[in-house]
This record gives structure tokens, C-alpha cells and sequence, in this order.
């Protein structure tokens, strides 16, 4: 009988299951109510009594070696279903997760704000709905003053005093009637004009804005202001300042900066002078001073404003202002960096 179970030991080291339900019948089988264990259990009493420590020695290896093997099975078992189930397969290979890219505009954004935060301008916002002081009536340009018929301009229908900002120089206004001189801020943000869409011109679009208010401050601080910052927007080290117009500003100028003529699109993009214009600038005129409370005989300055997504048009190469809009993938994707 003896050998009989020494078999069974064998038998039990030896078995392997890959279901719940083959464990379950080889418990059964040994550990059950009327399973092999019990079965000798019973035994024991015709056992002659000089076998019977051997045979509960036996017996009992048998027990631990069932109940063992149903133990680890188990667990194995569980494990498995576990990394199927919760983790799937642990050892298949990785998939690689989608980076996101920022949006070209928001890249040139941050990186003018960073070019003029080193030397000391700080970023200021206002809101993008605005009203007729701040857009229009402060920045020198009154009801019926034919200036503001350069911007078409989105009105509230509800309110004709309220009206979707046509560019961010209402920020200069809201900021220096906040702050007391000196000021130094930039003023990104959205705007918003009555155009027709094509590839050139868009109805919403992004401006940023700077404003240097302090007492003594010259064209010559404008000029040096436009000429740090192109050098380090876009390697060019030249500018021309072309006398312009605009009610906010006296005097005031385009900004050109010198492109070069070394291909064919150089040609294409400056129409074959050479030359871009990136923005409008100029000295901050006594009136609107005035209107946000800075007394103009103690203070002077200066004011910019240029469109980002041209920024982004020329450091990119990219020939339609549309695509920033559509959201395509494709497009996007193309733009990784860190900043
Ligand atoms: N606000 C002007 C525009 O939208 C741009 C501009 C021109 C802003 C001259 C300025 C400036 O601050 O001084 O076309």
C-alpha cells in the first residue's frame, strides 16, 4: 500500500493544469470528501501496527504534496489571468505614445515673450471682447474719424459700444491707465476683423503689442528696442523704419527688416526688393497719454504692434495663414519643440 502511495506522490509532483477546472478535479480527486487521502485515512485502521508510523508518514507527505501543488497552480493561475486581465500581456513589446506638439502660434508666441522678457518687458492681457474707449476713442481715434475704417471691425449687435477688439493696442490702454510708469509690457492675444478669408488675410488672428513708457525715452530706444528683437527672432540684422500713419502713435512707421534676395522664394515673399514688413511702431501719442492719466510733459515712449501668425509665416515658410486653423494633424505634428 505503501508504494501505492509513493505513486501518487509522483503522480502529484508531476501534474500541471492550465484551467481552474483541471485543479479543481485533481483536488477533488486527492483532498475531496471521498477522494485518495481520505480513501487511506480510512485504511489506517487495518494497517498492522509495526507499518502504520511509516504509513502515516506517507500519507501525510502525500496530503502536503497535494495540497501544495493545488496551492501553487492556483496561484500561477491567477497571475496569468491577472496580467491578461488587467495589464494584458506584460511581456509584449511597447507601443509608443503620441507626443503632442504645440501650435505654431503659440511657439512664436513664447518665444517673442521670452526675447522681450530679457530685458525686462513684462506680458500683459485684456480682454478680447472690448469696448469703444479702449479699441477705438482712447487711442486718438473718435467716433467718425476715418482711421477706423482701416479696421473692420465685428460690433455686439446688441450694444454698439461693445465690439470684438481689432487689435491688441486696447491692452496698451487698459494697461496704462492700471500701472504707473515706468512701463515695460508686451500684450499678446487674438483679434478680430470683418476681412474675407484667404490666404493672406483671416478674420481672427494674433497680435502682440509692446508699450515702453518712462521719462526720456526716445525714437532712437524704439529703433534699437525693433532691432534687438528681429536679431533675435530671425538672425537679420537690419531694419528700416518706413514713416506711416497711425492715430495712436506721433510720429509713426511700418517696420520693414531686410530679408535678403538669396533664392527663389526670398524673391517671392518680399516681392523682389528684399525687404518685409513685420509690423507698425511709433512714439506714443501726448493724447493718449493723456486719455489714460500720464501727464505726456513728464513721460514719453513707445509702441509696436505686429501679427504673429506673419512671424510664424516667415519662419516657417508656410504659404497659407489657413492651415494654422484647420487643426490638421499632419500640419501640426510638424512643430515638436521644447518651448
Ligand atoms: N494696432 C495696429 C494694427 O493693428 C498696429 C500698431 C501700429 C500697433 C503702430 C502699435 C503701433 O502699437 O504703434 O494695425
Amino acid at each position: 500500500m505503501i508504494d501505492k502511495i509513493k505513486n501518487y506522490i509522483a503522480e502529484v509532483e508531476k501534474f500541471s493544469a492550465s484551467s481552474q477546472e483541471e485543479i479543481e478535479n485533481f483536488r477533488i480527486k486527492f483532498l475531496g470528501k471521498k477522494g485518495i487521502l481520505n480513501h487511506f485515512f480510512a485504511e489506517f485502521k487495518n494497517v498492522p501496527n509495526e507499518s502504520k508510523k511509516e504509513f502515516g508518514q506517507t500519507i501525510n507527505q502525500l496530503k502536503n504534496a497535494a495540497q501544495d501543488k493545488v496551492n501553487q497552480l492556483k496561484e500561477e493561475l491567477e497571475s496569468k489571468l491577472e496580467e491578461k486581465g488587467v495589464y494584458g500581456d506584460l511581456t509584449r513589446t511597447g507601443e509608443s505614445i503620441e507626443i503632442g506638439a504645440r501650435h505654431p502660434i503659440s511657439i512664436v508666441k513664447n518665444q517673442i515673450i521670452e526675447i522681450f522678457s530679457n530685458i525686462g518687458f513684462n506680458v500683459s492681457e485684456g480682454p478680447e471682447m472690448e469696448d469703444d474707449w479702449h479699441n477705438f476713442t482712447a487711442l486718438n481715434l473718435p467716433e467718425y474719424h476715418p482711421a477706423r475704417d482701416m479696421q473692420d471691425t465685428f460690433f455686439i449687435q446688441t450694444d454698439p459700444d461693445i465690439l470684438l477688439r481689432t487689435h491688441t493696442s486696447s491692452v496698451q490702454v487698459r494697461y496704462m491707465e492700471d500701472n504707473k510708469p515706468p512701463i515695460r509690457t508686451i500684450s499678446p492675444g487674438r483679434v478680430f476683423r470683418n476681412e474675407a478669408i484667404s490666404a493672406r488675410s483671416h478674420c481672427i488672428f494674433h497680435q502682440v503689442e509692446g508699450l515702453y513708457i518712462d521719462k526720456d525715452v526716445s525714437f532712437a530706444d524704439l529703433k534699437q528696442t525693433l532691432l534687438y528683437f528681429t536679431k533675435q527672432l530671425f538672425g537679420k540684422s537690419k531694419i528700416r523704419l518706413r514713416p506711416s500713419y497711425f492715430p495712436f502713435t506721433e510720429p509713426s512707421a511700418e517696420i520693414d527688416i531686410y530679408w535678403g534676395l538669396e533664392n527663389e522664394t526670398d524673391y517671392r515673399i518680399t516681392k523682389g526688393t528684399g525687404w518685409l514688413e513685420i509690423g507698425g511702431c511709433g512714439m506714443v501719442d501726448p493724447n493718449v497719454l493723456k486719455n489714460c492719466n500720464i501727464d505726456p510733459k513728464e513721460y514719453s515712449g513707445f509702441a509696436f504692434g505686429m501679427g504673429i501668425e506673419r512671424i510664424a509665416m516667415l519662419l516657417y515658410q508656410i504659404g497659407d495663414i489657413r492651415m494654422f486653423y484647420e487643426n490638421d494633424i499632419r500640419f501640426l505634428e510638424q512643430f515638436k519643440s521644447s518651448i
